[in-house]
């Protein structure tokens, strides 16, 4: 399956361009954002919310997605406003140890119900995604069709949990942006200029992993019965401050602030630094403006008490729930036994990958010193070439998959240094002539890029 962080970078620039063109003509009506707090102003709260990812040993990026739903429609956002990609295979998924719910965090409650299907399965793709957030509902395939149909007044809160690589995300739209991948800050530095009326913040910055929490043994486990990880650690921290917080005086900026504090996870090498790109300005606007409001409950749950560990690697959650599940399971041997072949043949992919990766960097680049990009520069210059060379590279050495999407910043390296898609294609077919790429062939899977 081809799903929404891959296929993403071919519209960076174009959607980077559109951007700039619709928000200096659409101006805002005023410079000062307060304005968007006044009782009477009519504007549109929207929000698209988006889970890249799909199958079981990836839970977490559904449930929190549908954990934020809830804090949005309890905010007072309309369902006609809030637009949903998710798989939607988790709730009713063989594995998941209480049918129909999905829950957030080890005492949480159900977050699925309600949640709108606008997005599902097949559906949720890189296209529908600008579509949607460009508001063009001609070009949609498939969904509920539901588009984010704005005037200058509205705001848009955008909110995007998947795997991340460098450089792949798919680039939304105006104006609060929250950002759960790995490396994340690649793709935001060096491109969104302050005068975009944009305000990001990503879970890492543009060289570390984002990190999977309550996991199973770990810290702070899920409840005994699940298997795999219930949520991930810069996003809990935003929904956890958001659930109990009164976000009418909160300001992005002091949420930025939390978030940021406990995503460090106490400074230790398990957590990640949350980064803000673009308009400072907006972090002055209270959080109410994007996920709207409601009346603080007292007795809702508290935020969760959260110290270090208890989390995992975003690019080894999957393989580290499904050991888990294996290490724990009294169940049949033969299904043990599927589950071992599973784990063995994704670890064999991923060590092709990682293998053929090198080998091909040194057999193009060597060890002449090669000119690498500086922190705050644009990943890459050349989006096309970056997208070229992924795609020789898994027509000749199969898909990239999620976890290969670390890679990316090698693949870009190259394209800065001036290396010909000849030489990669060249490379590639060298270095993996002898393997059998199986399921991993991009013709059935599809592209990264
Ligand atoms: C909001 O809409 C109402 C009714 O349409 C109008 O009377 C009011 O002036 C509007 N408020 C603003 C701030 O535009
Ligand atoms: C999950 O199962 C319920 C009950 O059988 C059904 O109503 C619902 O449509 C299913 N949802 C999905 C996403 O398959
Ligand atoms: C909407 O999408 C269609 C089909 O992709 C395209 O032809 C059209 O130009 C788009 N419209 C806008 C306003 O971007
Ligand atoms: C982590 O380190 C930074 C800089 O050294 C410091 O400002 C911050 O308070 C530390 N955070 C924690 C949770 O220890
Ligand atoms: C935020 O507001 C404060 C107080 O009004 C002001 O001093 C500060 O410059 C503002 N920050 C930004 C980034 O606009
Ligand atoms: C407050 O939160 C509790 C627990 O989440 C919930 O059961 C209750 O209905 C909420 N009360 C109101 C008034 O929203
Ligand atoms: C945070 O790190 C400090 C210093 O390494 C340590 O003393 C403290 O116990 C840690 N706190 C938690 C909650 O792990
Ligand atoms: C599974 O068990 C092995 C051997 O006991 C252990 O090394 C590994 O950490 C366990 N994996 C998980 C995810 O708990
Ligand atoms: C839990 O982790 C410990 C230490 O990493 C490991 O030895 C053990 O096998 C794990 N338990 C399960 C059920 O995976």
């Amino acid at each position: 399956m081809n799903f929404l962080p891959m296929a993403a970078f071919q519209f960076l620039f174009l959607l980077l361009t559109l951007l700039a063109v619709q928000l200096s003509e659409a101006t805002r009506p005023s410079l000062f954002s307060s304005n968007f707090d006044l009782p009477g102003f009519n504007g549109t709260k929207w929000a698209v919310l988006v889970a890249g990812s799909n199958y079981y040993f990836n839970y977490r990026h559904q449930a929190d997605v549908c954990h934020a739903y809830q804090i949005l429609k309890r905010g007072g956002l309309k369902d006609e406003n809030i637009i949903v990609f998710m798989y939607d295979d988790i709730a009713n998924n063989t594995w998941n140890p209480r049918p129909g719910v999905i829950i957030n965090s080890p005492n949480g409650l159900d977050v699925y119900a309600g949640v709108p299907k606008d997005y599902t399965g097949k559906d949720v793709t890189a296209a529908n995604f600008y579509a949607v957030l460009l508001g063009n509902a001609s070009s949609l395939t498939g969904g509920s069709g539901k588009v984010v149909a704005s005037s200058p007044f509205d705001t848009i809160f955008v909110y995007y949990a998947d795997h991340g690589g460098p450089g792949i995300l798919g680039i939304p739209l105006p104006q609060v942006i929250y950002v759960e991948a790995c490396e994340s800050g690649s793709i935001f530095e060096g491109l969104i200029s302050e005068d975009l009326n944009i305000y990001v913040t990503t879970a890492s910055n543009a060289v570390e992993s984002s990190w999977g929490t309550y996991c199973p043994n770990t810290t702070t486990p899920p409840p005994q019965e699940y298997n795999t990880c219930l949520g991930d650690l810069y996003s809990v921290s935003w929904m956890e401050d958001s659930d109990v917080e009164d976000l009418t005086t909160e300001t992005l900026e002091e949420q930025y602030l939390k978030v940021k504090l406990r995503t460090l996870n106490n400074n230790t090498s398990e957590g990640s630094h949350v980064m803000q790109y673009g308009t400072q300005r907006i972090s002055n606007e209270t959080v109410s403006v994007y996920q709207g409001s409601c009346p603080l409950n007292a007795t809702a749950n508290p935020l969760q008490s959260f110290n270090s560990k208890g989390v995992v690697d975003q690019r080894e959650v999957d393989l580290y729930s499904m050991w888990h599940t294996y290490n724990s399971s009294t169940g049949e041997p033969q299904q043990k036994e599927e589950l071992l072949n599973k784990i063995k043949e994704i670890t064999t992919h991923r060590t092709h990958v990682d293998s053929s990766i090198n080998t091909i960097n040194v057999k193009l680049l060597g060890d002449q010193h090669v000119l690498m990009r500086g922190v705050g520069k644009p990943l890459v210059d050349d989006w096309e070439c970056l997208k070229s060379m992924v795609r020789t590279f898994e027509t000749h050495c199969g898909s990239l998959t999620q976890y290969g999407m670390k890679h990316t910043r090698t693949f870009a390296n190259m394209c800065n240094n001036g290396v010909s898609k000849d030489a990669m294609d060249e490379a590639a077919k060298a270095t993996c002539s002898s393997y059998n790429m199986g399921q991993w062939d991009p013709a059935a899977v599809g592209y990264s890029a």
